[in-house]
């Protein structure tokens, strides 16, 4: 017996050990990778929707009402229904988003057959020499032209340019024989919009929302040791958006290769519980992929380091979760569970009272006591509360919302991502004091998101500006039926570990808030998918329609208020009116939801041309924009006093007074920060908007200073508004405006006083409205507490002499990818910046750069964003400049424009490694 048993032992352990090396060697370790493929497309866009191919996702209703210029808060229409027996490739495509639908027999089975599987375009073997060449990310529409006019093709709600079409990029990428076993992903992190993907001719998949983020499993269609042809067909519908919603692959590529045996797709949740500084608990999940063939099991070991400012982690883990084994099928996945507490947690939280600390935690699977995949999450430790009387709470400290809605173009350089240049948005709102950034009205580039973790903003992170219900004929009410729960679940798996996210919105003024019942159906549907994903935030919808007694309110855990808050067009200035009209209703929303904390997650539309004033100024503190109330029709330009708004808006002094009335309201976001392409209201014939703080260069409005003498309470300053160069108005009443973080001020007009004021109870600027106009120079001096805190100084100029260039930056960075913001200003003899000017300036540049495009902020500029030549607005312009890659070295930018002094700067590109 003892023998058989020796002998038997042995022979165990050997096929023990044949099976481990198999699974071994299968299963080897080769680090994971995540490689940019953003370079070398191939790119062509049919001239017309006529000329392009068939090969459409699914089947558009006819546009009957092709309107443009529809108010912002028109009522939501129904859906139409289409019925067709055209051929559609929908079928092959919504297999992508099985892993979202979370019942798996609804889980769609990719028909039999290949459509487009004989079409050229997605052959290897097609010669796409004469495309034109292009790096990702891409905007097709940006460079224009602007089309004009009142029935332009595209009008001033897409701002102008032409993003609607359907177009091809194709790239082929080498796969080497040494990854025959590894899985290989498509990572996508934005395609505007009707992505559909062929591999080697293969119909791979794809994914119709714009703005969401996915990834095509394309291991069964690649062939290893040999090129792979991708081919990528896009389709933007015309009519199908109320801003600019871009065109092309216009966020960042990515090829991953992992293991078969590896962490999921945004497979990681990190949960922060019982946070205080002394101790925290982190609670862990890991979904892991086996795509193997073999039952596999794997130790799941989770390492935890801090990172400091710089990005760099600790030497030694802060907490290791302990190491757990389990088995995963062939083919299947399993999530693991863990939790652990650590001492001393540095919390995530906003400045300037708190710290966005982030940590790393290293996941990494083993298979025999070897790693065969490593994926790293980044993440910070926070409480957050939500109440309804102490508003947000971060870490215990009660943080008030100085937010702003964002949309997602990046101005000039349209909606192609650049990390640097919404690092600027951000970096300039900052400035202004905000603390926190709507996404409007959909999810964002997930680098914004690794930007709002590390400079510690909060951020509401929204889904869709529609449901089954649309704005507009072709918007993405089109594919909500089918894909919301598959967009949903793939925002919040995507952005549950960003720190910043404090809260999911699921719509913002949807149609459904007048559909009763039926509307609140949708809406606690959604909120439920939000709350099965993540248990740790809030879901909310932004309602301007939908009152405290209609079903639809109750289906949000935080309420968010459009414009409701301070009321819409019920301020004696807007009686006359015609639309949605309701008194203040934060006191209705409070008394029926006292629990329930109450933001105002869009105040204000007020609009304005930066630089621009209007005379006579009204007297009250909010009117609707007008040809008598701030509007000047004929040149398209709007008064920048802040004191006009859309027929639904408020001025910022109205919004502050609601809110400081309603101590319970948790703060609000406005609309909107920055300004952005499309939607100009109140002119239609214009190509960007006029609600921002600050213009679409980055140039900021009077009111700027509004903003941030009530976010920046200590932060000592006082802003003069208007200019003072009026030859015109000689004689005349010229209001002067202050706007100060100070609480008095007394204002002097060639040195003499003209008296000095202080604000009243829910006032937040100085007005000598009665002022009489002569040349010469303005000055205040503001106090705080009777102490001299702040003064400003404008003085009229003399006529344009210079130029003068300025740089944001000194140095950048020699990647490519890094931006130079350079200023351009038209000065006086003196050097002071003539507040009128519009001389036209040439721009050149010398060195390893290039220049990408120029702005000057006016709303109704059509010049084309690429052009080297540009008039300045108001005595301003911005050029934009890209370093060459891998090429340090000197650039010079020079601004030249006739009868004046030229003006250069010199910067660095320098090798930083980053
Ligand atoms: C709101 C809408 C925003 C924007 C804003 C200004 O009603 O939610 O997307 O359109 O008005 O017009």
């Amino acid at each position: 017996m003892t023998k058989i048993k020796v002998l038997v032992l042995p022979l165990f352990l050997f096929f023990c050990g044949i099976e481990m090396m198999a699974q071994s060697e299968m299963f080897q370790y080769d680090e994971r990778e995540k490689i940019s493929i953003n370079q070398s497309w191939q790119f062509m866009k049919y001239d017309s929707a006529e000329e392009a191919d068939d090969l459409i996702y699914d089947v558009r209703p006819e546009v009957t009402d092709a309107r443009d210029d529809k108010p912002a808060d028109a009522k939501p229409t129904e859906a139409v229904e289409v019925v067709t027996a055209k051929d559609v490739l929908k079928p092959w495509i919504m297999p992508t988003g099985n892993q979202f639908l979370n019942d798996s027999t609804k889980h769609y089975q990719r028909p039999e057959g290949n459509p487009g599987g004989d079409f050229d375009f997605v052959q290897p073997s097609f010669d796409d020499s004469d495309w034109e060449s292009i790096n990702l990310p891409h905007d097709w529409a940006i460079k224009g032209p602007f089309l004009k006019g009142w029935d332009a093709e595209v009008g001033g709600g897409m701002g102008r340019l032409p993003s609607p079409g359907v177009a091809w990029y194709r790239r082929k990428i080498f796969l080497p024989q040494a990854d025959i076993n590894k899985s290989v992903f498509l990572d996508i992190d934005g395609a505007m919009s009707y992505a559909m993907v062929w591999i080697n001719g293969e119909l791979a998949g794809g994914w119709p929302y714009g703005y969401s983020s996915w990834r095509l499993d394309i291991t069964p269609y690649l062939n290893p040791g040999e090129e792979n042809q991708i081919a990528i067909r896009l389709d933007n519908p015309p009519n199908s958006s109320r801003w600019y919603p871009g065109g092309g692959i216009y966020r960042n590529v990515w090829l991953v290769k992992t293991n078969p045996l590896h962490v999921g797709q945004w497979g990681t949740f990190i949960k922060s519980k019982d946070v205080s500084e002394a101790s925290a608990t982190l609670e862990l999940e890991v979904k892991i992929d086996n795509d193997s063939q073999e039952e596999a099991v794997v130790e799941t070991l989770t390492k935890v380091f801090s990172l400091n400012k710089d990005g760099e982690k600790s030497k030694a883990p802060v907490a290791v979760f302990d190491a757990s084994e389990k088995s995963i099928p062939a083919k299947s996945n399993i999530t693991i569970k863990d939790s652990v507490t650590l001492d001393n947690p540095r919390l995530w939280g906003p400045p300037p009272t708190q710290t966005p600390n982030l940590y790393v935690a290293e996941t990494s699977l083993l298979l025999n006591g070897k790693i065969v995949d490593q994926y790293n999450t980044e993440f910070g430790i926070r409480s957050i509360e939500f109440d309804g009387e102490r508003g947000v709470i971060v870490n215990g400290e009660p943080v008030f919302i100085k937010g702003v809605n964002q949309h997602h173009d990046l101005g000039a350089l349209g909606a192609a991502f650049n990390k640097r240049a919404a690092e600027r948005q951000l970096e300039k709102l900052r400035e202004m004091g905000v603390n926190a950034i709507r996404m409007a009205h959909n999810p964002p580039a997930p680098e914004l998101l690794d930007l709002t973790d590390n400079m510690g903003f909060l951020v509401v992170d929204e889904m869709y500006d529609s449901w089954e219900r649309k704005k507009t004929p072709l918007d993405f009410h089109l594919i909500f039926p089918e894909w919301h729960e598959q967009d949903l679940r793939a925002l919040i798996r995507r952005d549950r570990n960003n720190p910043s996210v404090i809260m999911w919105s699921t719509g913002n003024e949807v149609g459904e808030q007048y559909t009763g019942e039926k509307g609140a159906e949708v809406a606690r549907r959604l909120r439920e998918i939000a709350n099965q994903e993540d248990p740790t935030r809030p879901t909310t919808a932004s309602f301007n329609y939908a009152k405290p007694d209609m079903p639809i309110t109750e289906e949000t855990e935080v309420i968010n208020l459009n414009y409701q808050g301070e009321g819409i067009r019920n301020a004696p200035a807007y009686a006359h009116l015609e639309g949605i009209n309701t008194p203040p209703l934060y006191p209705a929303f409070h008394e029926k939801f006292p629990n329930k904390t109450i933001i105002s997650s869009e105040n204000a539309a007020a609009v304005s041309s930066r630089g621009t004033y209007v005379f006579p100024v009204t007297e009250g503190i909010s009117a609707p924009v007008s040809d008598t109330t701030g509007g000047d029709s004929e040149n398209d330009f709007v008064s920048a006093y802040g004191l006009y708004t859309t027929p639904f808006g408020a001025s910022p002094d109205k919004v502050f007074a609601s809110i400081d009335k309603h101590p319970y309201v948790a703060g609000g976001f406005v609309w909107s920060g920055w300004d952005y392409l499309g939607e100009p209201t109140p002119y239609y014939l214009s190509r960007s908007s006029y609600f921002g703080v600050i213009d679409l260069a980055g140039f900021k409005k009077d009111r700027f200073y509004l903003y941030q003498s009530r976010w920046r309470p200590n932060h000592p300053m006082a802003h003069i508004l208007p200019h003072w160069n009026w030859p015109e108005r000689m004689g005349e009443i010229t209001p002067v405006h202050v706007y100060t973080s100070g609480d008095e001020a007394e204002l002097f007009l060639n040195g003499e006083s003209l008296g000095r004021k202080k604000k009243g109870e829910y006032e937040y600027r100085l007005r000598w409205d009665d002022v009489v106009y002569q040349p010469g120079e303005l000055k205040v001096i503001a106090y705080k507490n009777g102490e001299k805190w702040a003064e400003d100084i404008v003085k009229t100029t003399g006529e344009p002499a210079a130029l003068k260039t300025s740089a944001e930056r000194k140095d950048i960075n020699a990647n490519g990818k890094d931006l130079a913001f350079i200023t351009v200003e038209v000065v006086d003899e003196d050097g002071l910046t003539v507040p009128t000017a519009n001389n036209t300036i040439q721009f050149s540049v010398e060195g390893p750069a290039e220049i990408v495009a120029t702005d000057n902020g006016d709303p109704t500029n059509m010049t084309p964003f690429p052009s080297h030549q540009r008039k300045a607005f108001n005595g301003k312009v911005m050029v934009i400049v890209r370093p060459i890659a891998g090429k340090p070295g000197a650039i010079q930018i020079k601004a030249t424009s006739e009868e004046l002094e030229n003006s250069d700067i010199t910067i660095e590109s320098l090798f930083e490694n980053k």
